[in-house]
């Protein structure tokens, strides 16, 4: 049996729910782009709402981070990765949650405790030290040198606010070294395997306070765990991955020794492609947001083929992408359902690709007249894909020079761009749940029902995205909204609103809420019993909320711009004033 159906299996007997992984792009959370944790579908949850499935939960959950996207091509470093987790939601415990992740690790991984160290949190000015976090692990048979009290590193929150908590750590010996005695946490041959999260309290911007109830969140990379189970000290080399290694190998008729970097580099980016254009966000390639970050998968996997001198024009991607599909479909639907979805999306890309190194190429021959500035290399790298190794290439069969360095400037610069973006994403706040944002989510359902009326009865959500100043909403539509189109829907939201619509909430089977005709977007998301949010007879989604009481406190709705999305969805930038 593999990690995923242990742990399932065995936190489904300490009476724990498996709930279904939630999709990569989260649902009416502006805050990220991804999902990047297990607990993150869970925030309302967490915060207090009750869930549907009780209070002990269970899962695997699809996870992508790109923060360390250049990262990508060492022996560990992932952009997409699966995320086991338990969580209590009022129920367990300190006691439970520590002895079950003894339990699991030791006894159905057997893993010798020999080999295990812990670190608890050691207190600051708010919060005591965690003792009795340290009494549990003595009490379990880990030595006292092996469990370290530290400050900055256990207490764990997802970004700036929101449910958060002291966390304790649990760390592996991956080493053929003999085993020190003492635990230090700057010996890397230390590597975190598990981390319980005992979150009580919850970050908003007035400071800390106590959730309603005691929660515990943890989680636990599947394929970090694999690979030290498999006694690999290259994630690659696991059986995660090893069966993608050696077709890009067989493809490329090269072996792995040698071109680890690029091989990885595939593997890594084709798995994640392949994960986010099967989610039912419906996302596609694009130069903004989830689709912009697709893309940059799939070219720089592109590249990367074309250093080991694969074909890019043979199926060698729809290869690796269809070994991953049929590897990953037992676990996940949607991989079945949108099989072809996902070839077409790399298919396109790759034309639309070869497209822009042509453009490119031109754009070179344009600036070849003399050497080449830092500036210029950044440009054919960032407008037309090219990477600097075929800029240095096309340079030096001209005798031309390159500013490397000048280029490796713009690079950290754009880089630092852009993580300063994710990070004020996160920034927004996770919950998002003020007071404005609760209107633009009530009125996210009513645009997504008018919409239904005055442009085509087929229109369905396809993203939204909610900050404090506006509300933005994607939706399938094959044409430009007309002027009069645009304005009936703005009249007819303004009217549903004036005539001060109840909003009411129902729970009901997943079966009866789709018989019923609510609106849903993300039905794998949902566990079998779900809550409705039903407006006057105007409109029924299922949904998390929160939502209004009643329409008349949004105000007046006004669309401020209608766009393109990407192929076949529109996107709609709206206030409420
Ligand atoms: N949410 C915790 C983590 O991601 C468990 O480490």
């Amino acid at each position: 049996m593999n990690l995923k159906d242990l742990y399932i299996e065995f936190f489904v007997s300490k009476g724990h729910k498996q709930i279904p992984s939630a999709p990569v792009v989260p649902e009416n959370d502006p805050s990220v782009l991804f999902n990047t944790a297990g607990m993150q579908p869970l925030i309302p949850y967490l915060m207090g709402q009750p869930h549907p499935y009780g209070t002990r939960l269970c899962d695997y959950q699809k996870c992508i981070r790109t923060n360390d996207l250049d990262e990508v091509g060492d022996t560990f470093h992932h952009t997409f990765f699966e995320m086991l987790g338990n969580w209590s939601l009022g129920d367990y415990f300190k006691k439970e949650a520590i002895t079950w992740s003894f339990e699991f690790l030791t006894e159905v991984l057997n893993i010798p405790v020999e080999r295990l160290a812990v670190t608890v949190f050691a207190g600051n000015s708010d919060i005591p030290k965690d003792e009795e976090a340290i009494n549990i692990w003595k009490s379990l048979g880990i030595k006292e040198d092996r469990i370290c009290p530290t400050s900055d590193d256990n207490f764990w929150i997802a970004g700036e606010t929101g449910p958060c908590g002291p966390d304790s750590e649990m760390f592996y010996w991956r080493s053929n070294d003999p085993i020190p005695e003492k635990f230090d946490s700057e010996d890397n041959r230390w590597v975190e395997i598990w981390n319980d999260v005992f979150m009580q309290y919850k970050k908003d911007e007035n400071g800390i306070t106590e959730l309603p109830s005691k929660n515990v969140d943890t989680g636990m990379g599947v394929e970090r765990v694999t690979a030290i189970l498999e006694g690999v000290n290259d994630n690659y080399l696991s059986s995660i991955w090893s069966d993608v290694i050696e077709l890009i190998s067989n493809i490329s008729k090269l072996p792995y020794e040698g071109n680890e970097k690029s091989m990885r580099i595939i593997a890594d980016h084709i798995r994640t492609a392949v994960f986010i254009s099967a989610d039912s966000s419906g996302i596609k390639p694009s130069n903004t947001d989830q689709g912009y970050i697709l893309r940059r998968l799939i070219r720089r996997a592109i590249r990367h083929a074309k250093k080991l001198n694969i074909d890019i024009n043979s199926d060698w991607d729809q290869q690796i992408a269809i070994l991953i599909l049929n590897k990953y479909k037992k676990y996940y639907k949607e991989l079945e359902d949108n099989y072809n979805v996902v070839l077409n999306v790399l298919k396109e890309e790759k034309l639309k690709f070869n497209r822009t190194l042509e453009k490119g190429l031109r754009e070179f021959e344009k600036v070849s007249n003399k050497d080449i500035d830092g500036e210029t290399a950044f440009h054919l790298f960032d407008t037309y894909g090219f990477p600097i190794e075929l800029t240095e290439e096309l340079a030096s069969e001209l005798g031309l020079k390159i500013d490397i360095e000048g280029y490796k400037e713009k690079f950290r610069e754009h880089q630092e761009k852009s993580r300063s973006a994710s990070v004020g994403k996160f920034k927004g706040g996770l919950a998002g749940n003020s007071e404005i944002e609760t209107k633009y989510h009530t009125a996210t359902h009513l645009l997504n029902a008018a919409l239904k009326i005055t442009v085509d009865k087929d229109c369905h959500q396809r993203g939204s995205n909610i900050t404090v100043d506006r509300m933005r909403f994607d939706f399938n539509c094959d044409h430009k909204l007309t002027d009069e189109e645009k304005q009936a829907t703005e009249e007819l939201v303004n009217k549903w609103i004036q005539e001060g619509l109840d909003v009411r909430v129902d729970e009901m089977t997943k079966e009866e809420a789709i018989k019923s005709g609510a609106e849903c977007m993300f039905i794998e998301k949902y566990p079998d019993i779900v809550t409705v949010y039903s407006i006057g007879d105007v409109s029924k989604e299922l949904c998390g909320g929160p939502h209004v009481k009643n329409t008349s406190e949004l105000g007046h709705f006004k669309i401020k711009k209608e766009e393109a999305s990407s192929a076949g969805v529109r996107r709609i930038k709206a206030i409420l004033e």
